[in-house]
């Protein structure tokens, strides 16, 4: 969490700075700040969003061609103009951002205060810049010199990013554990957390990886790592569009990514799944089939939606494939002592691939010699790095805080591994293959057909938006749906909302239902289909409201439910990637009518970069 965007070069830094922050805000939006470097340090912060930084900033000298700018998901400190980043140290020389968290701060503020130190903020941040100025005034180094010792002491995640009053003529920065790339233009260079506030100026970069020190100026960026080695920089070209990133037309980016579904799914499929002849084709597959068909288990680490999205992907690899799977919450992984065994594959899905709790979890999986599978979005990202294989889910970058169109683009990679193995394992016969792959190309068509019915669902929105509390429904795959359902409108809409297999509701749950309690189903047909109309008429029996998502031609749930929202047939394996797209569009539109900034929701980040 947290964005952080510089710049160095030609051009006036301050408007490059705040247009990369408005693209990073969906990281943290509890504050904002920038420092300039000309003629003096300047810095100036505020509590709230970018805009409210930026009109706090009108009329201000804000001429510069270096600077570093910041938005704050806040972890040490709470969100005021104090704890903004940037920070200066003591002695006003140095300013600093910083996106992670140093875990042993106190004990570094405990020995700084001991020396006199007194601070200005509650942040660890500002720790860790006093901590580098102190061992540069004790050494009389340089910064890069005084960096690297204290690196070496910290424990924790960061990207940092300095300015020096005495060197304005040089950006420094350094990562361990958050995502930092630096965009090589002519002349110039750009800092920031992701692509976005650079691509319109460049499309060469560097991602920066954990342990390298980049020092940086107009005409030069030197990479080194802790022992002060320098390292060749790898340079990639974005493949990625300035339209991508911007709303196209709709009021929130979520809608807009919402509405993507249909082309970001036929992405997803493009060029892997071919009908005609049958195949799907994907390299990181197939370029490890051994070890993925021979797997003896499957262990998927992931978290929020993506962990849901490992749910669906545990009921169709152990139908199709029949090799056992268990999903884990990253978070609760890498803080047991998991046995891992020889032959374990560890499916690692992220949408940001910088998820912390994942990328840790992955490490020591990877330590106990687990082969890793990265399901990722965003390409070049840490998680896709440090897997052994695996593959892009092709959904483009994805703004809105609450996860949507990188859900179904999940959905349908995973189901396309799982009819891979099955089809290697010989655990599918070719009809029901020929079947589901048909079933994967029609997918874009339904979820667009679906779509065509935003505004009725538009309407329920405005009839439900006041309820206090929901529950969320459904059996077998779509289970997981349910409690991807409910996740939507906890995140947007902030009512509390409970997702729960439908048969264990009778278990607990149901003591809630009363009349003022909506009961939302996901009941598209499948093989649980008369056991989900049982579980209706219990919810109807204790006057529930009931809103289910249907599939066509149903002509039995639509006489007990209050509200029926229904959605084109599909084989149960692939119903989730069509029966989620109501619920989005349901939490959305319930937002909105709230009066929220969906894609902004308080409390949250895109990217949860901090354990
Ligand atoms: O980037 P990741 O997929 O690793 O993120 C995992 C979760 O933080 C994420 O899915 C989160 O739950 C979203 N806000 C859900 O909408």
């Amino acid at each position: 969490m947290c964005g952080i965007v510089a710049y160095i070069g030609p051009r006036e830094a301050y408007p490059i700075i705040l247009k990369g922050l408005k693209r990073l805000e969906y990281r943290g939006y509890d504050s904002a700040g920038v420092a300039l470097l000309n003629h003096g340090l300047k810095i100036y912060k505020k509590k709230g969003k970018v805009a409210d930084l930026e009109e706090s900033l009108i009329g201000k000298d804000l001429q510069a061609n270096a600077g570093i700018g910041h938005t704050r998901w806040a972890t040490h400190g709470e969100p005021n103009d104090r704890n903004a980043h940037p920070h200066s140290s003591a002695s006003g020389k140095l300013a600093m951002i910083h996106n992670g968290i140093i875990e042993n701060y106190a004990q570094l503020k405990v020995e700084l205060t001991k020396k006199g130190y007194q601070f200005k903020s509650d942040t660890d941040t500002e720790v860790l810049l006093n901590f580098i100025e102190d061992i540069q005034k004790n050494n009389g180094c340089e910064l890069e010199e005084a960096l690297r010792i204290a690196l070496k002491r910290v424990v924790g995640a960061y990207v940092i990013v300095l300015l020096d009053r005495e060197h304005p003529d040089t950006i420094i920065a350094a990562r361990k554990g958050s995502p930092l790339v630096i965009g090589i233009g002519k002349g110039e260079h750009f800092l920031a957390s992701d692509a976005s506030p650079i691509i319109e100026y460049t499309k060469e970069v560097v991602y920066v990886n954990d342990y390298e020190l980049a020092i940086i100026k107009r005409d030069e960026l030197i990479l080194k790592n802790l022992g002060n080695e320098k390292i060749t920089p790898y340079i990639q070209k974005l493949d990625l569009e300035l339209t991508a990133i911007e709303k196209g037309g709709y009021d929130f980016f979520m809608l807009k990514e919402i509405f993507e579904q249909p082309d970001t799914i036929f992405d997803c499929l493009r060029g892997r799944l071919d009908v005609t002849k049958g195949t799907i084709t994907m390299a990181g597959v197939q370029n490890n089939i051994e070890q993925l068909k021979n797997a003896n288990r499957i262990i998927i680490i992931a978290c929020g939606t993506s962990w849901h999205a490992g749910l669906v992907a545990e009921y169709v690899i152990e139908e199709l494939c029949r090799i056992p799977v268990e999903v884990e919450y990253a978070s609760e992984f890498r803080y047991r002592n998991p046995v891992i065994q020889k032959g374990d594959v560890i499916l690692a899905i992220s949408q940001s691939g910088e998820t912390a709790d994942t990328i840790v979890a992955i490490e020591r999986a990877k330590e106990q010699g687990a082969f890793i599978f990265g399901v990722v979005n965003v390409v070049g990202s840490s998680i896709a790095r440090i897997s052994n294989a695996g593959a892009y889910t092709h959904a483009g970058p994805e703004i809105g805080v609450a996860s949507t169109k990188a859900f179904t683009a999940q959905l349908v990679v995973l189901t396309m591994i799982a009819l891979k193995l099955a089809m290697e394992k010989k655990t599918i016969d070719q009809d029901r293959y020929t079947h589901l792959i048909n079933e994967l190309h029609n997918v874009p068509e339904k979820v667009r057909e679906v779509l065509q019915a935003h505004q009725y669902i538009q309407e329920l929105a405005e009839k439900y938006k006041n309820a206090k509390d929901a529950l969320y429904l459904g059996r077998g795959y779509n289970f997981p749906v349910a409690l991807e359902g409910a996740l939507k409108l906890k995140e947007i809409s902030y009512i509390h909302a409970e997702g729960y297999p439908a048969a264990e509701m009778k278990h607990g749950p149901i003591a809630l239902v009363d009349e003022s309690l909506p009961v939302v189903f996901v009941a598209t047909r499948d093989s649980y289909h008369e056991k989900i109309v049982s579980n209706i008429q219990e919810i109807k029996a204790r006057k529930g409201k009931v809103i289910a998502v249907i599939s066509e031609g149903d002509e039995i749930i639509p006489k007990l439910a209050n509200d029926v929202i229904v959605v084109p047939e599909a084989d149960e394996l692939i119903a989730p990637m069509i029966g989620t797209i109501p619920l989005q569009l349901l939490a959305c539109y319930i937002g909105i009518a709230k009066g929220y900034d969906v894609d902004k929701p308080r409390n949250l980040a895109k990217s949860v970069t901090v354990e």
